[in-house]
């Protein structure tokens, strides 16, 4: 298996049990670097190429317009092609039950043919929410079939070992 894991994770103000906090690193940041390490996979960040704002409250205002607008943001990925890779990883925090729109504009731009795609995902509540359901869409539409995904809770991201093992294994990883 070459995996990436592909992730977005908000690095500024967010919630922890529903107070607005400053964390020290993004949560689904913490997860994407588990299961490279214990997977030995390729990480990447996707980028947004305007950085969404610090400010908690900020964030959501424009996360939300971008949601209620389908809007697809402008990201800097260092590769043309996933061709290297036959298994992709792809992480995000869930913003309005769905995933931000940067992950959007990341499925649309590549072939997923024959990739096998595994969500995963933080959040404070709730799950995937509508995100497992929407992403798989979106990567059907793009050739590839997405499996299995793991949800965490952002205050359970630090220590989410447990957590990653099952899952892969669930997913013979
Ligand atoms: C704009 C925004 C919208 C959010 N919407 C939800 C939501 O609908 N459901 C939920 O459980 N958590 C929601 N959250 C909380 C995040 O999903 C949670 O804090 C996550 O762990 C953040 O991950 P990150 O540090 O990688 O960005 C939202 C956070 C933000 C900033």
């Amino acid at each position: 298996m070459k995996a990436l894991v592909a992730f977005y994770s908000h690095e500024g103000q967010n919630t922890v049990d529903f107070a607005v906090t400053q964390i020290k690193k993004g949560h689904t940041r913490m997860v994407a670097e588990k299961i490279a390490e214990l997977t030995g996979s390729d990480i990447l960040r996707i980028v947004p190429k305007e950085e969404y704002p610090f400010d908690y409250e900020a964030c959501c205002a424009r996360a939300k317009a971008e949601y209620e607008a389908s809007a697809r943001p402008e990201i800097s990925i260092p590769l043309e092609t996933l061709d290297a890779y036959d298994t992709i990883f792809i992480g995000f925090p869930i913003w309005y039950r769905s995933y931000p729109r940067v992950i959007a504009t990341f499925v649309e731009r590549f072939d997923f043919t024959g990739k096998k795609v595994l969500p995963f995902c933080t959040n404070e509540e709730g799950g995937f929410g509508m995100a497992d359901l929407e992403l798989s869409a979106a990567v059907k539409s793009k050739g590839g079939n997405v499996e299995l995904g793991l949800s965490v809770r952002g205050k359970n991201a630090e220590n989410c070992t447990d957590a990653v093992v099952r899952w892969l294994r669930m997913n013979r990883i």
